[in-house]
Parts: structure tokens; C-alpha cells; sequence
């Protein structure tokens, strides 16, 4: 395994490479994150995963700072998942100056998590398109578990017309149900014991509105309420449709439901897709 943080030098190593999987994440990585180089490898000849802990997509009183960095340890679960080449670029590198040419994006991602991180979702959607570029990869690999974030990386590949195919991977879990998360590890253990709560309240969600009830909004209130209640800092939990990320209307037959709540310091996000 290929160990670069040089552009020029992963260009090269690269430039005789015809299938390439690319999985861009921000390291310390969980079986989550593997699991989608798994699905890379599916795909492609060559598997490239990058690391870098974007400073574009953290705002100013975010966790830029505090979050994990553990190069070493990811490398050799990379080398062990059977990974190509790992890109691991310092600030300086990938942002060589300062990056005011960005993505602008439509409206979706001002709603959901937009409305606490007003800028991430511009930031993602730059680095993402940058990396792209520098790797040039025929397929990229993302998480269902950031629901919104593939959604724009969808609308980002498309509407930009980049010759990419998008690859989701189904979220990862812990055994009592909590999405793996590298922000996790900030949870006390107080804190980790009530996480998995989340996902049971987006759960009953799911089977209130298979039961046939309609009234989104009333679910989505007493559900907040429910987590508000058990000390969780509710930022939204929402019912959408799966395909336009629109709010739910009564004829929407795919769906999601989507939660940001904090315990404490940590921001947990959850989703999952249904049918009714
Ligand atoms: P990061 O949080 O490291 O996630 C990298 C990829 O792993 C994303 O596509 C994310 O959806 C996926 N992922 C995270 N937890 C997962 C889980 N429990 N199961 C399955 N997949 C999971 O997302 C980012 O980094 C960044 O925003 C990035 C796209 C790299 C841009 O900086």
C-alpha cells in the first residue's frame, strides 16, 4: 500500500490506473469506514481512500481542533482491507492558498444539519470536488449514514456532469444499534450508555408512520420532545422524502427520517430509509 500526501505524486502513481475507487473520509476510521472500502474493492482495480480532517467544512466553534487523528493505526487497517494507495495531504497541500473559490450550493443544505453548520455542507462539497479532481476516480464511495451529505454529493456529481459513479454504503452499527461515529469516542460513559437512543426514537418513527399514521410534523415534535426530555440537545428530527430530501407529504411512499440531536459536547446524526 502507496502512502502519499504529495499531489503530484499521487497524480503519477495514479496516471496509469484505468479503474479507481475512491473513499474520501477523515480518518480514524471504524468498520463503517471500512465497510465501504469493501464495496470499493467491488468496484474497481485500484481502491484510493483519502484522510485529511478538512478545515473548510468546521466552523469556527466546531471540533476542528479536538478531532481524533490516528494516521498510523488507520494506515494498517487500510493496508489490512487491502487499500492501493492512502492520500493523506497536509493543510498546506490541498489548500495552498486561501480556498475562496467554492461550490455553491441549492437550498438543501441551509435545512437539516445546514441550519446548525450554515457552512459545512459548502465546504464538504468543495473538498470533495477538489479531491475528485486530484484522484479522478470512475467511482466514489460515500455513507448512507451522512444522508444529506450523499444526497449533495449526488446533486454535486450530476449537475456538474463529473464522470463519477456514486456508491452508498449501508451504516454501520454498533451492537446495541448506535451508527458508528468517529466523534463516538467523545461520548462519556454516562453519555455512550444513552446514544443508542436516538436510533430506537427514529425506529419508533418508522413504525408510527407504518402504522398509518400521517401526521409527520406530530411525530416529529413528540419525538423531539421524547429525546428533549432524556437531556438530548435536539437540532431536528425530520420526515423526508428519500429521493428529493423534501419534507414528507402524505403521497410519498419513500422516505427517511432524519435526526441531529448533542448529549453533552457530542452532535450524533442518524437517519434511516423506509417505505410505506
Ligand atoms: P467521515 O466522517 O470520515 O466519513 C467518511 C465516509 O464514511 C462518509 O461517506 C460517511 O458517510 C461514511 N461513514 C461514516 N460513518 C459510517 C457508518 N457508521 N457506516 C457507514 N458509513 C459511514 O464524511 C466525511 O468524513 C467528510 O465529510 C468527507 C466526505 C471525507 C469530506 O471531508
Amino acid at each position: 500500500m502507496d502512502i502519499i500526501a504529495n499531489i503530484a505524486e499521487l497524480r503519477k502513481r495514479l496516471s496509469a490506473e484505468t479503474s479507481i475507487a475512491f473513499v474520501p473520509t477523515m480518518g480514524n476510521l471504524h468498520d463503517g469506514h471500512l465497510a465501504l472500502v469493501a464495496l470499493a474493492k467491488q468496484h474497481a482495480s485500484c481502491v484510493v481512500v483519502s484522510i485529511f480532517v478538512n478545515p473548510l467544512q468546521f466552523a469556527a466553534n466546531e471540533d476542528l481542533a479536538s478531532y481524533p487523528r490516528t494516521l498510523k493505526p488507520d494506515c494498517q487497517k487500510l493496508a489490512a482491507a487491502g487499500v492501493n494507495v492512502v492520500f493523506t495531504p497536509t493543510d498546506a497541500e490541498l489548500y495552498p492558498q486561501i480556498q475562496n473559490i467554492t461550490v455553491r450550493l441549492p437550498g438543501i443544505a441551509q435545512e437539516l444539519c445546514g441550519v446548525a453548520r450554515p457552512t459545512h455542507f459548502e465546504g464538504v462539497a468543495t473538498v470533495v470536488l477538489k479531491l475528485f479532481n486530484i484522484v479522478q476516480p470512475q467511482v466514489a464511495v460515500f455513507g448512507n449514514k451522512d444522508f444529506q451529505q450523499l444526497f449533495i454529493i449526488g446533486q454535486l456529481i450530476r449537475q456538474l456532469a463529473l464522470p463519477i459513479q456514486l456508491i452508498s454504503g449501508e451504516t454501520v452499527r454498533e451492537t446495541d444499534g448506535l451508527a458508528m461515529s468517529s466523534r463516538n469516542g467523545y461520548l462519556k460513559p454516562a453519555e455512550r450508555v444513552e446514544a443508542p437512543r436516538l436510533y430506537r426514537a427514529l425506529q419508533q418513527v418508522v413504525h408510527a408512520a407504518q402504522q398509518g399514521r400521517q401526521d409527520f410534523p406530530e411525530i416529529e415534535s413528540q419525538t423531539m420532545q421524547f429525546l428533549t426530555q432524556l437531556g438530548w440537545i435536539v437540532d431536528y428530527i425530520s420526515i423526508r422524502n428519500a429521493m428529493t430530501l423534501t419534507i414528507a407529504t402524505k403521497a410519498d411512499r419513500n422516505l427517511v427520517v432524519l435526526g441531529a440531536a448533542r448529549l453533552g459536547k457530542t452532535r450524533l446524526i442518524d437517519n434511516i430509509e423506509f417505505e410505506i
